[in-house]
């Protein structure tokens, strides 16, 4: 089982997006994948075609056999959950207090149930990507061929180094370049100042922006359902194979 963070400095670079996506991609591949939604955005259950009104999560819930879904897309899946004020400081509290709360539950899981364990994060330092940093043996960066994107980038670097300081089985940390567009002249030039400053710490694969990936969001689908032959859909199964030669044990 491997467990796999996306993560970023900025929001809106889209993490959940490509969580979600890449998650059904591993499962078209006959991977067993379980998506935990680590955001109290409950946004995740959007690309997964799960019903919103949906209250059970992790926060009330925990991690366990109990708390997951079934996705209609293949995937298995704990949301966050929808809570009261009271509820989410005391759920904080906890994780607060222990911070392996999360890494625990996944591994107290039947390890043979799945191959990869996907968590989705909110944007910037907070307990829940302290969680998700000690829980994960990978992590992705999200980030944008924009100024403001690579501006939050060290800082990331520094997250990363210091959270992941008490993770013995942590195995490395790479940025994904998303919604990228050979037509702009700033952008493929951010991308080639991403690439010198940060080289091999950079995913081969980039994915591609497509206009199809906001659509599929308005219908409540996965992009890779609504629109398998986009640039983006395709650049998702080129991730998916990516990390299975690069997380496999
Ligand atoms: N490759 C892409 N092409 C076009 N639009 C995209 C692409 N990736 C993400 N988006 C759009 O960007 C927006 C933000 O995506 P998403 O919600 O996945 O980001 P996020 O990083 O999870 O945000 P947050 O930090 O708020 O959790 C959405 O409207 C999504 O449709
Ligand atoms: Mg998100």
């Amino acid at each position: 089982m491997q467990v796999v963070a996306f993560i970023s400095g900025k929001g809106g670079v889209g993490k959940t997006t490509l969580a979600a996506n890449v998650a059904i991609a591993l499962a078209q591949k006959k991977r067993r994948v379980l998506l935990i939604d680590l955001d109290m955005q409950n946004a995740l259950r959007l690309h997964l075609g799960m019903d919103p009104g949906d209250i059970a999560g992790i926060a009330r819930e925990g991690i366990s056999s109990k708390s997951i879904f079934k996705s209609p897309f293949g995937v298995k899946f704990i949301p966050f959950g929808i809570v009261l004020k009271h509820e989410l400081e005391e759920f904080e509290a906890v994780l607060k207090q222990d911070p392996h709360w999360v890494r625990d539950r996944i591994f107290s899981l039947d390890r043979r149930a799945f191959d990869f364990v996907m968590l989705d994060t909110p944007p910037g330092p907070s307990v829940y990507l302290q969680q998700a940093l000690l829980a994960a043996h990978h992590a992705l960066g999200i980030v944008l061929a924009d100024a403001a994107s690579f501006a939050t980038v060290p800082r990331l670097f520094s997250l990363v180094e210091e959270y992941t300081k008490a993770n013995r089985h942590f195995a490395g940390f790479k940025l994904l370049v998303n919604q990228i567009s050979e037509q702009s002249e700033l952008g493929n030039q951010m991308r080639l100042a991403l690439r010198a400053d940060y080289g091999k710490r950079i995913v081969p694969i980039s994915i591609h922006h497509a206009q199809a990936v906001s659509e599929a969001l308005a219908f409540e689908q996965p992009v890779l359902k609504y629109d398998a032959a986009c640039k983006a859909s395709q650049d998702i199964q080129y991730l998916a194979d990516w990390l299975l030669t690069n997380t496999e044990p």
